[in-house]
């Protein structure tokens, strides 16, 4: 039973005309025009490295902060979440906690609270915003799911970047869950990332390969096995180059 971790540092990509050019061949023409539709440059380029998959995989992609993430796996449910761990907007720690209250079981927000600093407790926070997310993802239900139904019980070791944890349990209405697995680890050190990896409806019974960390790959390897679906269009350029990398408010942060 495979399974494939890949992540790519989109926030630093600044592409060559040529590469963003053969990227756009790559992908279909309905797909390339949403592209070409972003106001930013950052969602252009986050969009372009997550589009195409491959159908045998059950895969799951994510994009956020400065990386697009992709998670495959053979034979079980997957999905996938990455978040930057910073404060977003200009709230203060607790503020954003309180709005975020009713994301969060009770449990959850005491182990998120008793965490140490507030640096401490935002980690904290996102590692359960991550392993909610994936679990969401997982089961394809986006915004109908009652966030309350899943509590997160996280492994007391704290995540280090290379490592991948797969201790954290989850309760599904208030019952311990044992079908479900969570890979948290981080891809620096402010990027959280999470897999949740579920049965599969035929219930595969292959045993899971050991947790593997996220790859980082390259725009070389990304595209090393791609092959043009379309004529090279150089006006594509002309429009990519003159989007705005993010909205001030995002750049200052
Ligand atoms: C729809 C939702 C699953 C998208 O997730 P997101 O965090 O905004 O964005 P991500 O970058 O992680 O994932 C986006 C990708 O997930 C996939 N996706 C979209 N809807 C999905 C769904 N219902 N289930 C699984 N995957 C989905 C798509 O491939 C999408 O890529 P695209 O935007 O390029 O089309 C999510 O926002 C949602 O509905 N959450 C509701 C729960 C909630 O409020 N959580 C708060 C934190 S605990």
């Amino acid at each position: 039973m495979g399974s494939v971790r890949w992540g790519f540092r989109c926030g630093s990509w600044t592409p060559s005309r040529s590469e963003w050019l053969f990227a756009a061949r790559c992908v279909q023409q309905e797909e390339k025009d949403r592209i070409g539709q972003f106001v930013f440059a950052k969602d252009a380029k986050s969009a372009m490295v997550t589009t195409g998959s491959d159908p045998p995989w059950s895969f799951n992609i994510s994009h956020q902060g400065d990386y697009a993430v992709l998670a495959a796996q053979q034979g079980m449910q997957v999905g996938v979440d990455v978040m930057k761990t910073t404060l977003p907007g200009s709230n203060s720690i607790p503020e954003f906690f309180r709005i975020m209250t009713r994301q969060f079981t009770a449990h959850e927000w005491s182990t998120i609270q008793s965490a140490g600093s507030e640096r401490q407790q935002l980690a904290a926070f996102y590692r359960h915003w991550t392993l909610k997310e994936s679990f969401i993802k997982a089961i394809g239900t986006g915004l109908g799911f009652n966030l309350q139904r899943a509590e997160f019980h996280l492994s007391p070791e704290l995540l280090t970047q290379g490592k991948v944890l797969r201790q954290t349990k989850m309760h599904l209405d208030e019952e311990p869950d044992d079908l479900w697995i969570f890979e948290e680890s981080l891809l620096d050190v402010d990027h959280h990332v999470a897999v949740a990896l579920g049965p599969a409806d035929e219930a595969g019974s292959a045993p899971l390969p050991p947790p593997a960390a996220f790859t980082l790959l390259s725009f070389g390897e990304l595209i090393a096995s791609a092959s043009p679906l379309t004529e090279e269009d150089a006006a594509y350029w002309d429009s990519f180059r003159m989007k705005a990398e993010a909205p001030q408010r995002q750049k200052d942060t």
